[in-house]
């Protein structure tokens, strides 16, 4: 695996790839690489002939200054860990090289609701971020396909979304969650977990799957306070949102008559750690 920290030598690199015709594979990640993220880089390998990885702490999808500094980095063990998966090339650029004299210019796509609601309200200015970095990884890479976790179900829609809008020739790659043998979903935030905490965090996906299970039999009113309620029960959780949404637009569900495609997504804070996550629904 070959390591690149600067853009041009990036290009220069990938050139005479993409003149024989090779499929690229690229995953964007910030780092503190697990499971959740190797299984992107196997599914790549799987489906392109090059598989390239970025980590990049992406400073400005972060609205909270001390999630940003406190972001847990090891590029070392990353490195070690996407070499042993036969990942071909890691991008890991430094802030300046991403967004010269802190210039990172602006979007101008416009998403209606779709990044305005659950992590677009309560993390103002993240998407934003997001959409910045993905879209200049991809002028960057130029890849034929691109892999995102459906952990992060809002972003992968959002960048879906994005590739529609600016019609992009990259094919956007939602893969299934990967979670730990208790059902939580895999995320480097898991670590700042205190014991007392991991041990009661398999809650969260257990309501969901109750939701799933309860689905269509239940109004969705009821359901939505029902999981709400259920999760609260241990007070040291506190549910900042649980929605009830269409899968693709992400707009509220009002009632199973309408024959949507659901998903059910949260977030909830376990003492100080905010963590996400949710499961398709079939109505
Ligand atoms: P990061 O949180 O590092 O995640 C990188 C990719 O790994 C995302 O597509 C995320 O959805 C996926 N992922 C994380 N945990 C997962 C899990 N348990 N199962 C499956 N996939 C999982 O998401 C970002 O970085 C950034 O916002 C980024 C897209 C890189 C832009 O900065």
């Amino acid at each position: 695996m070959i390591e690149i920290s600067k853009i041009k030598e990036v290009k220069l690199w990938l050139k005479p790839h993409l003149k024989k015709g090779l499929r690229i594979g690229f995953v964007p990640t910030m780092g503190a690489l697990h499971e959740g993220h190797i299984r992107l880089i196997r599914q790549s390998k799987q489906e392109n002939d090059i598989t390239v990885c970025s980590i990049f702490v992406n400073p400005i999808q972060f609205n909270n200054q001390d999630d940003l500094v406190k972001y847990p980095r090891n590029l070392m063990l990353d490195a070690r860990l996407l070499r042993n998966n036969g990942c071909d090339m890691l991008f890991s650029p430094e802030v300046e090289e991403m967004y010269p004299d802190g210039k990172t210019g602006n979007h101008d796509i416009e998403f209606g609701m779709l990044d305005k609601v659950m992590e677009g309200k309560f993390r103002p200015g993240h998407f934003k971020g997001v959409v910045i970095v993905v879209r200049k990884l991809f002028g960057i890479f130029s890849p034929s396909n691109a892999y995102f976790g459906k952990k992060d179900y809002q972003q992968l829609m959002v960048i879906t979304r994005m590739k529609e809008i600016l019609g992009l020739p990259v094919n956007i790659i939602g893969c299934e969650t990967v979670r730990e043998d208790d059902g939580l979903a895999m995320s480097s935030r898991n670590l700042r977990l205190t014991i007392g905490e991991r041990q009661v965090a398999r809650r969260i996906f257990e309501v969901l799957c109750k939701v799933r299970e309860k689905g269509s039999k239940t109004p969705v009113w009821e359901l939505r306070e029902w999981a709400i309620k259920k999760i609260q029960e241990d007070s040291r959780f506190r549910v900042e949102y649980f929605e009830i949404a269409d899968r693709e637009t992400l707009m509220p569900v009002e009632n199973w008559g309408q024959k949507t495609q659901a998903v059910a997504l949260t977030a909830v804070y376990l003492g100080d750690v905010r963590l996400i996550d949710n499961v398709e629904l079939f109505s």
